[in-house]
């Protein structure tokens, strides 16, 4: 495989107009990194299961590579892609991860040729991403790049749900409400209504999405992180207002039990997998 730097594509896929999408995230990278949660060891040995082979993953959306070290356990190699090149500036290095800065407008033709062509992808996994993604397009690419048969995609998110302090975080979740996004309501509703076009293979499908928890030790810094991280307060900062000023800090902090206490939360996330369909 080649040298990220050889791969930098330049038209296409992503139509929202030029580095919005770049920019909503790469404000924050460097906060991202530092407070994003890593998923569980657990899903990766799952998923890596379900795939005939364990030549190439791609992750899709891969922020800092927060799940691409995952897949990196289970497969020869991992090309991990995004549209902010200030996420991969932050992005955690890996022996088996080639990280390639995937513009907004990048044509699927190029994405499939970087990718070794049709059916060279064993695993596509996109973490807490599909939300912004223009599916139909990225769903035509995922499809032609599968190996068939036994190519696996996954797909999951998570929210402001968060288990043992759901009633803070929904009251924290409430004053963001105005500042999210459209697309991000699919991913507060748990990618209920997220389209998956692929076939169940017992991991949660169109509609029904299955529920990963996910556990992390989380210290009130953390928290804090966390939440600067979200793309809303992102957005309601650049319009004037912080949403995690002096008054709301004090107010997390004691309903979190104080700002030394490092707890166990529980992320209530959601996850869909498949295979293409044979006639697609
Ligand atoms: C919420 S972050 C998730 C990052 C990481 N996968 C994780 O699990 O923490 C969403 C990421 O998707 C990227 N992104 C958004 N639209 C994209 C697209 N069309 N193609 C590739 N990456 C995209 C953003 O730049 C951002 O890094």
């Amino acid at each position: 495989m080649q040298q990220p730097d050889e791969l930098r594509l330049d038209r296409g896929l992503f139509p929202w107009g030029p580095d919005w999408m770049a920019g909503l995230f790469s404000k924050q990278a460097a906060v991202y990194a530092a407070a994003r949660p890593a998923y569980p060891n657990d899903l990766f040995t799952k998923l890596a299961a379900l795939t005939a082979h364990h030549c190439l993953a791609w992750d899709v959306g891969t922020g800092n590579g927060q799940a691409a070290i995952g897949v990196a356990e289970h497969y020869d190699s991992v090309l991990a892609t995004d549209v902010s090149e200030d996420q991969l500036l932050h992005a955690a290095p890996h022996p088996k991860v080639w990280y390639l800065h995937t513009p907004d407008a990048t044509p699927g033709e190029d994405l499939v040729a970087t990718l070794g062509g049709e059916g060279s992808v064993d695993l596509i996994t996109v973490a807490e991403a599909a939300h912004w993604f223009d599916l139909p397009a990225f769903y035509d690419v995922a499809h032609r790049v599968l190996r068939r048969p036994g190519g696996v995609i996954a797909v999951w998110g998570y929210n402001y749900r968060i288990s043992p302090v759901e009633d803070m975080m929904t009251r924290f979740f409430n004053t963001t409400l105005p500042y999210w996004d459209p697309r991000a309501r699919c991913c507060t509703d748990g990618y209920r209504d997220l389209p998956f076009p692929f076939v169940d293979i017992g991991l949660g499908r169109e509609g029904e999405p299955a529920s990963l928890d996910m556990e992390q030790e989380m210290s009130f810094e953390g928290l804090i992180g966390m939440l600067s991280s979200w793309s809303a307060v992102t957005t309601a900062k650049q319009q004037g207002v912080d949403l995690l000023g002096e008054r709301v800090v004090k107010q997390l902090e004691e309903e979190w039990g104080g700002a030394s206490l490092v707890r166990k939360v529980t992320f209530k996330a959601f996850l869909l997998a498949g295979t293409p369909r044979a006639d697609d």
